[in-house]
């Protein structure tokens, strides 16, 4: 089929990939001329594992190409993806602008029947407003042409996306119209093999179903945070616990880590705009709220835990740092833990020796130069001559370090783990203090 996609971001590009990878003639659009001339050589703007070989392979045999030309992409197309950015607006809800934009200019050049389908993660309701926008531009026309607008949210996590792309464990289909739900089968019945994995349902519930999922997985987040705040103060261990609860499989083991708090560009906004939806519809959404400040009071608790450690002064102390995205196998640190970690150690005085496998050049991208931070070449380097080490992101390579050798580096001899990687015994036979999140050995918690 000819898929025209509009946004080569991360949905984007890794959609228009896979469609490629399949069969189809995919085509996509963006307004931004020197990522598109970048794509066209071949360059691939983000870290995603399994994506660059997918984007030369398609790039060489032709079915996957990049243009800036929008006329020409919606012409021939008989599928158009919406994939571009809904950033959130200053009150937290998400700002449709670029969506729309794009139905605008679909509105402009549609010469005959076409599925023009919403992936990106858009509020309730803007199926219908994409419809308006497309049917005004062709009423300025004269032009008598029909169009369904179908909502197909995804649900790529970062670091699986290829993966979870060719092998979806859902495909959410929101739309009324025969007709275009018969064209999205038949897209996607290559990823339909085993068994359907299509669940069809009307516009509103599949938008809603996107935010339903990643604020139930906020929630179960939120949750393990509490337990573990719960459980240092109680002196328990909430990996004992995260064990004896995951296996009820009504509650299962997935999502139940409590850490540094969650990050990312889809948690955090989502569930902030749903927040902003029940608002506007009337509704105080408690538990969202609850979700929502669990996480920022998270976000800062490994902070807190250093600045108990050295009894609130840390100002010329330095603080080694492994990782910086806002989980691994991504580059990507938008509302990542570190961030609000390394602003609240700049603000009390303390520098930061830091170190990603990734997101090395990111950190650049958003710091700068600047004194009080040097970007290390190894988590070898980074600790050396710091005081403290505190583990933000799970990256494998922190998973097991040689102790011995980390408390000569370390001049106060102080882990803190953020992402309980340890068990705390191995820490402090090799003479360091160990705090972990949630694990009743922490002293890290006041009176
Ligand atoms: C998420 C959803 O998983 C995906 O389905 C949706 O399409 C987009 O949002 P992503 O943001 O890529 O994907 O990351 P995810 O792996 O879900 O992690 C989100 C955050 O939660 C990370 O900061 C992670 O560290 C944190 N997390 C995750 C925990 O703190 N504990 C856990 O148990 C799981």
């Amino acid at each position: 089929m000819n898929v025209t996609i509009f946004g080569t971001g991360y949905v984007g590009l890794v959609t228009g990939a896979c469609l490629a990878e399949m069969g189809n003639r995919v085509v996509c659009v963006d307004v931004d001329e020197d990522k598109v001339r970048r794509l066209k050589q071949g360059e691939v703007p983000i870290f995603e594992p399994g994506l660059e070989p997918l984007v030369h392979r398609h790039a060489a045999d032709g079915l996957l190409e990049f243009t800036t030309d929008p006329g020409p992409a919606v012409i021939r197309a008989d599928l158009i993806f919406i994939a571009v950015g809904t950033p959130p607006d200053e009150d937290g809800s998400a700002d449709l602008r670029y969506v729309l934009a794009v139905a605008r200019t679909i509105g402009r050049h549609l010469q005959h029947y076409s599925v023009i389908v919403d992936k990106s993660t858009v509020p309730v309701g803007t199926a219908d407003r994409v419809r308006e926008a497309i049917q005004a531009e062709l009423q300025v026309r004269s032009a008598e042409i029909s169009f369904d607008v179908v909502s197909n949210p995804e649900f790529l996590k970062e670091g699986n996306a290829v993966v979870d792309c060719l092998r979806p464990d859902r495909i959410v289909i929101g739309s009324s119209s025969a007709r275009a739900v018969e064209v999205l089968r038949k897209l996607y019945a290559p990823f339909n093999r085993n068994h359907d994995r299509m669940v069809v349902m009307d516009e509103r519930s599949a938008e809603l179903t996107k935010y339903a999922a990643n604020a139930m997985l906020a929630t179960k987040i939120s949750f393990m945070n509490e337990v573990a705040n719960i459980a240092e103060r109680v002196g328990a261990d909430v990996e004992l616990v995260r064990k004896g609860i995951g296996s009820d499989p009504r509650i299962g083991y997935d999502f139940i880590y409590p850490g540094a708090g969650y990050g990312g560009s889809c948690f955090p906004k989502d569930v902030q705009a749903l927040l902003r939806t029940a608002t506007a519809e009337g509704y105080d959404a408690r538990l969202l709220h609850a979700v929502e400040t669990v996480n920022q009071s998270q976000k800062e608790r490994l902070f807190q835990i250093l600045s108990r450690h050295f009894q609130g002064d840390l100002k010329g102390r330095c603080i080694a740092v492994w990782g910086l995205a806002f989980k691994p196998n991504t580059d990507d640190m938008r509302e990542a833990p570190s961030r609000t970690l390394l602003a609240a150690l700049w603000q009390a005085g303390a520098t930061v020796r830091a170190y990603d496998p990734e997101a090395m050049d990111e950190a650049r991208r958003i710091w700068g130069e600047r004194a009080d931070l040097q970007l290390c070449a190894s988590a070898d380097e980074a600790v050396q001559g710091a005081d403290a080490l505190v583990i933000v992101t799970e990256w494998k390579v922190f998973r097991s370090p040689d102790f011995t050798r980390l408390r000569q580096a370390l001049a106060a001899g102080v882990i803190v783990d953020g992402r309980n990687l340890y068990a705390p015994e191995v820490v402090e036979q090799a003479g360091l203090a160990y705090y972990g999140i949630g694990r009743g050995r922490s002293l890290a918690v006041s009176a």
